[in-house]
């Protein structure tokens, strides 16, 4: 389980970026973060996958958190930033392999993953050409696949179907349902109504820095008293922002 409790985030001293956010996601839950450009998400994620420390609240990770557990929480989180840099003259293939003994997977486990990981995103065609070669999707692929290698429980997906187009963007997002049925816990964040629509347990949408409305798709929409979950982030969000 994760679980954010009343976390805030200044980078400069003065502007709170994050400003008292707190949710919790269950075991086999899909949980969304939405929100405008520049609303936190990025910042909240990078919180959770510890590359971030929060100016003050506490994050944890099945009961662990970043300062007394950090290895173990590392060992269970697969994150996926929107910059991954793959090394440009490797491969799929390789770079998998690279990471797998960086976890110290055994090989024949590791195989075993490999093929079926890139079997299930389609990435066998392609695992063996180089990284400068490939496609804006292929390359994200790779990032998602990589992001997994060591099977986590708890995934957190900063824009997984960015730049995707429809095709590999429903491998993706089955793959992610796949994942939440074995029982993994996962934070995504998009801004794409439909995955959100199709993916998400419980969204919350995020707003300046704070979680503006919370619920499922259908109670987000009856909140907010809108024909549809797109006119009810516009509502949710009209309401909630305020100019600086
Ligand atoms: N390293 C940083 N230093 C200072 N400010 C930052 C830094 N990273 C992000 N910010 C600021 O924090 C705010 C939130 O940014 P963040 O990237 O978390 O938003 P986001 O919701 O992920 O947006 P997007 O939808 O564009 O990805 C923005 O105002 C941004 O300018
Ligand atoms: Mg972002």
């Amino acid at each position: 389980m994760i679980s954010v409790n009343n976390v805030h985030k200044s980078y400069t001293t003065g502007k709170e970026i994050i400003k008292g956010v707190s949710f919790e996601v269950q075991d086999g839950m899909i949980f969304g973060l939405l929100g405008p450009n520049g609303a936190g998400k990025t910042t909240l994620m990078q919180m959770i996958s510890t590359l971030l420390a929060p100016t003050s609240g506490l994050i944890t990770i099945d009961g662990l958190n970043a300062k007394d557990n950090l290895l173990e929480i590392h060992r269970r989180i697969g994150y996926l930033t929107t910059e991954v840099r793959l090394d440009p003259m490797s491969t799929p293939d390789k770079l998998w392999d690279f990471f797998a003994e960086l976890y110290d997977i055994p090989i024949k486990e590791s195989a075993q993953r490999k093929n079926a990981i890139f079997g299930n995103l389609g990435i066998t065609p392609f695992k063996n050409k180089r990284i400068n070669e490939l496609s804006t999707g292929m390359k994200q692929k790779a990032s998602i696949a990589i992001s997994l290698i060591h099977n986590p429980p708890v995934i957190i997906f900063d824009e997984p179907t960015n730049g995707l187009d429809i095709l590999t963007s429903k491998q993706v997002t089955d793959y992610l349902l796949d994942l939440k049925k074995d029982g993994h816990s996962i934070i995504l964040s998009t801004h794409i109504f439909s995955v959100a629509e199709s993916l998400c347990d419980e969204i919350a949408i995020l707003v300046d820095g704070k979680i503006a409305a919370q619920g499922t798709v259908d109670e987000l929409t009856n909140l907010a008293q809108a024909k549809n979950f797109e006119e009810a982030f516009f509502k949710i969000y009209v309401e909630n922002h305020v100019e600086e």
